[in-house]
């Protein structure tokens, strides 16, 4: 999808969708001169049958074949950014289907209190999310918007800025969307490994690679452990984009478990259905990879992903196993399906010979967040303050919300092994918190943030402008976060 910015009289699209508050039936610049070209339509038709309420929607369609699609945005007082998000985006996909030569346009939004940038910003996206379908394996596709037109009577080289960021973004969405919805016989630890090469070959940034082999020289034994079952061969990768003089560094790491059966403590089958989206930790930092790499700030970013499946067979890890973690600690195998955990420690220890100013990991870690934040919040942690309120306030502004639950150093406790240092679960209660407490042994950073998306990644009903399915969480926010 490109996007272009042009004035109303200007376009030749078949779907033109045009905004209205609730109860106020006075025109705006963009639907006056619309109604120029249109003769009228707006004022002598749709005001009239139209309340304006929020996720309303009226299609008018005019004798040229042209359709008018009025959206309801709700009382002017109550409108956000991210209620505009989800209104435009529920509007543009049902309006798809009128499209004619796979154009649509949408009215520019001028509202006091909105910049332009923003505003433009949240209208992009509102159509990239509309835009996605995963419809690889479908034979026959859906209609996809490859012009969205933008109509305005301004031309603020803001609009431009907000439009160019918004694409950069959808982009990147839609990369990291396309490796969860992917089946995992297809999306293994070396083909993620392989799609990372060429996102570092594509913007010239560095990429490292490991395998078993070195990884064993490394010592990434709790990662090893949990790849051990599986025919698939583990892989290790490491981007780095770095400009010339950076401000800070951050790590980013992501949960790169590409099927998680569970191991040989097996889950049931219900909960088996979606763990091909167990490396939605992996292919989100590569989305954000992506986006930093095509923005270009003065940042220096490391990804990291240890990708590998947990499956259960003769060569499994199991429980009751010990397994010296590349810090050194030893881990006693309490139950083989908290791998996440294990991978990730690893990969914290090895993130600290970077010396990096932030490290974030993002994980599907645990069904107990599912539990308490259910699937439409995000739960953060982490054991710096100032850092998950930074977090929590971009994450509030994009629309992504998040919430912080608590990290108690006497959940140690439950954690605590007979014969070696820790255990990798402990008992049932809050376990997103245990999970994150287990992580926080292994890093020796003081501004320190875990991201669990377990509820997040992957929903099975739409909710607001998200579909279905994969949902590209936090891509938007960890972007605007690492460059604030
Ligand atoms: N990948 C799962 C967590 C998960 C659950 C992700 C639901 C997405 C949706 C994780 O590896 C896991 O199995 N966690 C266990 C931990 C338990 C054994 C302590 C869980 O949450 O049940
Ligand atoms: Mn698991
Ligand atoms: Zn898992």
């Amino acid at each position: 999808m490109k996007t272009n910015l042009l004035k109303p009289f200007e376009t030749n699209s078949g779907v033109i969708i045009t905004c209205f508050y609730e109860n106020e039936k006075e025109l705006s610049d963009v639907q006056k001169a619309l109604d120029e070209k249109f003769s009228g339509v707006i004022k002598n038709n749709i005001v009239k049958n139209f309340e304006g309420k929020f996720n309303e929607t009226l299609t008018f369609p005019l004798e040229n074949g042209v359709k008018i699609i009025a959206a309801g945005l709700g009382k002017k007082e109550e409108l956000t950014l991210n209620k505009l998000r989800e209104a435009l985006s529920k509007t543009i996909s049902a309006a798809k289907k009128y499209m004619k030569d796979n154009i649509l346009s949408v009215e520019f939004i001028k509202k006091e209190g909105f910049c332009l940038k923003g505003t433009a910003y949240t209208t992009v996206i509102a159509a990239g999310i509309a835009n996605y379908k995963f419809d690889k394996y479908k034979t026959k596709k859906d209609e996809k918007i490859e012009t969205l037109e933008i109509l305005s009577l301004d031309f603020d080289e803001k609009i431009v800025e907000g439009i160019k960021k918004a694409d950069i973004l959808n982009d990147s969405m839609n990369f990291t969307k396309d490796l969860v919805f992917e089946s995992a016989e297809i999306m293994t630890p070396d083909k993620v490994a392989q799609i990372a090469k060429n996102l570092a070959d594509e913007y010239k940034i560095e990429a490292k690679i490991y395998d078993k082999n070195q990884l064993k020289e490394m010592n990434f034994n709790a990662f090893l452990a949990v790849g051990q079952g599986s025919i698939q061969e583990p892989k290790f990768i490491h981007l780095t984009y770095k400009s010339e003089n950076p401000k800070k560094k951050i790590i980013l790491i992501g949960k790169g478990i590409t099927f998680d059966s569970g191991g040989l403590d097996i889950k049931p089958p219900s909960s088996m259905l979606t763990m091909k989206t167990d490396m939605t930790g992996c292919a989100t930092v590569l989305g954000v990879m992506k986006a930093i790499c095509e923005i270009k700030p003065d940042i220096e970013l490391h990804v990291m992903s240890a990708l590998c499946e947990n499956m259960p067979s003769g060569s499994s890890y199991k429980v009751g196993d010990v397994i010296t973690s590349k810090s050194g600690k030893t881990i006693e195998v309490d139950n083989t399906d908290a791998e996440g955990r294990l991978t990730l420690a690893d990969v914290l220890t090895y993130a600290d010979e970077f010396a990096p100013n932030e490290v974030i990991d993002i994980a599907t870690l645990t069904g107990a967040v599912v539990v308490a934040l259910g699937n439409n919040i995000t739960g953060i942690m982490g054991n710096n303050q100032d850092m998950i309120d930074k977090f929590k306030n971009v994450a509030d502004i994009l629309g992504e919300p998040v919430w912080q639950l608590p990290i108690y150093d006497d959940m140690m406790e439950g954690l605590k092994s007979d014969i070696a240092d820790m255990k990798n679960t402990g008992p049932r209660g809050a376990g997103s918190s245990v999970a994150g407490r287990f992580l926080q042994n292994y890093t020796k950073s003081k501004n320190w943030l875990h991201i669990d998306i377990a509820g997040t990644a992957y929903i099975d009903k739409p909710y607001k402008e998200l579909q279905k399915g994969a949902t590209g969480v936090m891509v938007r926010t960890l972007t605007d976060y690492i460059m604030k």
